[in-house]
Order: structure tokens, then sequence, then C-alpha cells
């Protein structure tokens, strides 16, 4: 009988869809997410993300700093998200500290918007930040971010702590921050070996992860912008138009099946749904295969090295194994005769993605393109790209800007207040101890336990000054 026997294959495929399903759409749920709204005096929620107001105590995270103060937009024009409304301005070096329980990699997402404010001018806001110790910001111009701003950062942490430190450029300059995010990031998201791209070798090399990263681009290549309310990993992607060199040659793809993510292979949170099912494409239309590239150029900072991520996943082709195709990168062939029906253990719509490390040269431009390979198929799809990512690879000093060390802004900053103040306390505590001896020079020993106590507490308000004043 044939029918029961088509009946429980059904039933078996149904079974593997499930699970297939089942695995991926598990939940990502980081171990250590800090959301923090600053400089406001309650919590706000942006996109069902409830940020804490940094005014409010808790035993994971603190605030250090010699001098701070609260703004508040008082532009009612201003529509922006509640996070951006309030800023926390810092006249003086100051550290945010948050608790680290899983060691690894994590995201840390700085929010900026200059407020309108009758406090205070954000013209002289110029400043530095450092995350653990890379410089990722330096003598950054806050007055510019008329528009809210996001500066996300992919920093290793091994220490208990991760620290983020705003150190005002100087006197009569202030840092400030809107908001700030600290989330742990899955362990799949940035791998150990990468592969170097040069004009001599392409090498592998290990050790990749402990780099500090900057995310400057991530593009949605064909599709709409995702924004962190529709992706994962609460990310942004933008479209590519911008950064499409190619006038013609390609045509815009979407897909409106279910994208399938394997185990072992790129997960939702490598890039999300709505990130896979847009694409561009080359495709022969007739019995010629086309010469042409798709070719996106981005402008990078020279002098340092960048991680490029291309993301593939074929939605295009209407069987497995018609599909192969050269990806270049810098002008280096990145891979020859991409089979993704091969890297995706032949299932269709199945996420693939690559990473590679270049050097960032004096042009400028970060250049990558996809075009037929000599395997290409007539009559078939000859090119495919769904999205790209682009990181920047902190330096030899440590910075992910320029060339001034992290030590050297510390150093940097005049020994104003904070210079003052260690000598006064000194001065005061001496002051205490030596009334103290006379004290009890004159009156014994009695209460000398009241008495050593007080040099102890003058020390500590000097410290606990520092902590958030609402
Ligand atoms: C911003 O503040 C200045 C004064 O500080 C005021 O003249 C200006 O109109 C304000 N802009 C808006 C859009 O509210
Ligand atoms: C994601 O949401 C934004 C609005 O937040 C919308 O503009 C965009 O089109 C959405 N993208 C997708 C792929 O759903
Ligand atoms: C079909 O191929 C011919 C050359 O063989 C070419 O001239 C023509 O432009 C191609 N047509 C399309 C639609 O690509
Ligand atoms: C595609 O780009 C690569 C790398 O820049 C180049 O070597 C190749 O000639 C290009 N192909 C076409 C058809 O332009
Ligand atoms: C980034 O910083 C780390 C630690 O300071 C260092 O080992 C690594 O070589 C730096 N990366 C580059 C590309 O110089």
């Amino acid at each position: 009988m044939e029918f029961p026997y088509r009946n429980f294959v059904f039933a078996v495929l149904l079974l593997s869809l499930c699970t297939i399903s089942a695995l991926s759409y598990t939940h990502f749920s980081p171990i250590d997410n800090y959301l923090i709204d600053c400089g406001s005096t309650g919590d706000s929620t942006v996109d069902n993300r409830r940020f804490v107001s940094d005014s409010s105590r808790s035993d994971s995270y603190s605030l250090t700093s010699t001098r701070s103060v609260l703004i508040r937009n008082e532009d009612p024009l201003d529509v922006s998200p509640r996070i951006y409304q309030t800023a926390r301005v810092f006249t003086g070096p100051s550290r945010y500290e948050f608790e680290i329980r899983d060691k690894g990699t994590h995201m840390v997402r700085l929010h900026f918007h200059k407020l309108n404010s009758s406090k205070s001018d954000f013209g002289n806001a110029q400043f530095h930040v450092l995350v653990n110790g890379v410089v990722v910001l330096n003598d950054f111009i806050g007055g510019c971010v008329e528009t809210p701003m996001v500066k996300e950062y992919l920093i290793w942490v091994e220490t208990e702590k991760l620290v983020i430190t705003f150190v005002p450029s100087r006197k009569y300059k202030f840092a400030f921050v809107n908001a700030l995010e600290v989330i742990s990031a899955p362990k799949d998201l940035i791998l150990d070996t990468v592969q170097y791209l040069n004009s001599e070798k392409n090498k592998k090399s290990d050790g990749f992860v402990k780099q500090a990263l900057e995310v400057v681009y991530r593009v949605n290549v064909g599709g709409p912008k995702v924004t962190p309310f529709n992706g994962t990993l609460w990310r942004t992607w933008v479209p590519d138009d911008e950064f499409l060199k190619s006038s013609s040659g390609w045509k815009r793809l979407y897909f409106s099946g279910r994208i399938r993510y394997q185990m072992g292979g790129a997960s939702r949170e490598v890039a999300p749904d709505n990130v896979y099912n847009s694409a561009r494409v080359i495709s022969s239309r007739n019995a010629s295969i086309p010469n042409v590239n798709i070719t996106w150029v981005f402008p990078v900072m020279g002098g340092f090295k960048y991680l490029v991520r291309l993301h593939f996943c074929d939605i295009a082709s209407i069987s497995l194994g018609l599909l192969y195709f050269n990806v270049y990168v810098n002008g280096h062939l990145a891979i020859e005769d991409l089979d993704l029906s091969d890297v995706t253990n032949y299932v269709l719509a199945s996420p693939y993605y690559a990473d590679f490390v270049v050097d960032g040269d004096g042009s400028g431009a970060l250049s990558v393109s996809v075009g037929p390979s000599s395997k290409s198929y007539p009559y078939a799809i000859d090119g495919i790209l769904n999205a790209v990512e682009i990181m920047k690879l902190n330096n030899s000093m440590g910075s992910l800007v320029g060339k001034v060390p992290a030590d050297f802004i510390m150093k940097s900053w005049p020994r104003g207040n904070m210079g003052v103040l260690v000598p006064l306390v000194a001065a005061v505590c001496l002051l205490v101890i030596l009334s103290m001896v006379l004290r009890r020079r004159m009156t014994g020993l009695k209460d000398s336990v009241t008495w050593s106590k007080l040099p102890m507490d003058v020390s500590n308000v000097n410290i606990k000054q520092g902590f958030p004043q609402a």
C-alpha cells in the first residue's frame, strides 16, 4: 500500500521541519545586559527595551564622576526617542563600571545626541572615550550630533568589570552621553580564526577574538532598513543604495519564503531573516553569462585593518548546484567559484557568511565585488550578496581612532579639580589626625575608637561625591 507510506514520510518531514524551526527560533538571552539611560531621573522604554536611569542605585554597575550634571532637552519640537531627551554631562574624567558575569565578546553601544539646553552649550562638547583601556573616541566633537548617533564596539572582556571612561579634551570642554548598552554577545558572533587578504598571500590567523572592533558599516543589500525593533541583537542594518557603485548588471531580489538556519551555520543572531531575505544578484537571461561585477564601495579611514563580513543566502536559484561566482574584497580574489549549495549542506535559502581581514589603504575606500566565475552557468544566477558588515580593528596603540594611546589620554587631563582634591583630602586628614593626637594627649585614651574612625569617613565622603546626583 502506498498511501500510509507517504503519510509516514510526510510525518517525518514535518517533524524534522518543526525541529529545525524550534532550533532556529530559540531566543538569545544575554547574561550581561545593561541598558542605561544617562542623565535621566526615571527609566525609559525604547523599542520594548527598558533603559534604567543612571541615577538609580545598582549593585552591578556604578558611575564614578568628580563632576557631572543632568541635562534635559529644552527643544519641544525634538521628537527623538526618550533616551535622547536627557544626557549626563561630565566636566572631569568619569567612568561607568559594569560587573561582567559572562567573559567573552561584549557589544558596547554609546548613544549620542546634542541637546538644546540653557545649562550647557553643546558647542563645548569635545572628549575622549575609553572602553577597558581601548581608545574608542578621540577628541570627539559632540556638538555635531544633530540626529541621534549610535557608536557600536565589540570588546573582548576577560576581567570582572567593563569600564567606560569619559575624559573631556581640555578644561572648559565637557563630555556627555545619552545612553549606554553593554550586552554579552553570542559566542558564535566573532570567531577566533580569520583570513587575512593582502597582495602577498592569503593567510589564516588565530587569536582574532581578542581584538577590539568598531562596527563601521552594517548593510542590508537590496532590502530595507532593519532596526533594533525588527532585527536580532538590537542592531541596525542600513540599505545599501549609497554604497552601490554599479549602476547596471544587477537586479534586486526579495524572498518571502523561510530562511533555513542550520545548526553550525550562520545563526539568526549572526543576521536575521529580514537581512537574508533580500539581495542583489547578477543573472544571465540568455545563453551568455554577463561579464560584469556588482561593486560596493565604503569610505574608511586608512591606517587600520578591517574585518569584512559578507553574508550570502541563495534565495535566487531555482535549484541546487547552479550558482557559482567569485567574491572580491579590495580587488583581491577572496573566494573563487563560491558554491553556496556546497557550503550549506545542499539546502537552498540557507545562510552562509565569510570573514576577511584587509588593510584599509590610503585610498580611503574599501570595495566589495561579486561577479561570475569560470564555473558560472548560463540561464542561471551568476552572483549574489545579501549583506555586508565592516568592522575596524584596533591598531597597535590599542586605539580605534588614531595614534594617541590610552595612557596618554589619562595623563593629558590637567591636574584641575582632581589634582586639587587629593592634596585637600590629605590636608584635612592630617589636620584631623593632628587634632586627634592633641586631644588624646589632653583627654587620655578613653575615646580613641570613635576618633580613629574620623579620617576614614572624611575620605569616604570625597569618593562618594562622585556618585550620581539626581
Ligand atoms: C535652542 O536654544 C536656543 C537658545 O539656547 C534657542 O534660541 C533656539 O530657538 C532653540 N532651538 C530650538 C529648536 O528650540
Ligand atoms: C523594520 O522596522 C522599521 C521601522 O522601525 C521599518 O522602517 C523597516 O521597514 C522594517 N524592516 C523590515 C525588514 O521589516
Ligand atoms: C543575449 O545575448 C546576446 C549575445 O549573445 C546579447 O547581445 C544580448 O544583449 C543578450 N540579451 C540579454 C537580455 O542579456
Ligand atoms: C571584477 O572585479 C575584479 C576585482 O576587482 C576584477 O579582477 C575583474 O576583472 C572584474 N570583472 C569585471 C567583469 O569587471
Ligand atoms: C589590538 O590590540 C591588542 C591588544 O592591545 C593587540 O594585541 C593587537 O595586536 C592589536 N591589533 C592590531 C591589529 O594591531
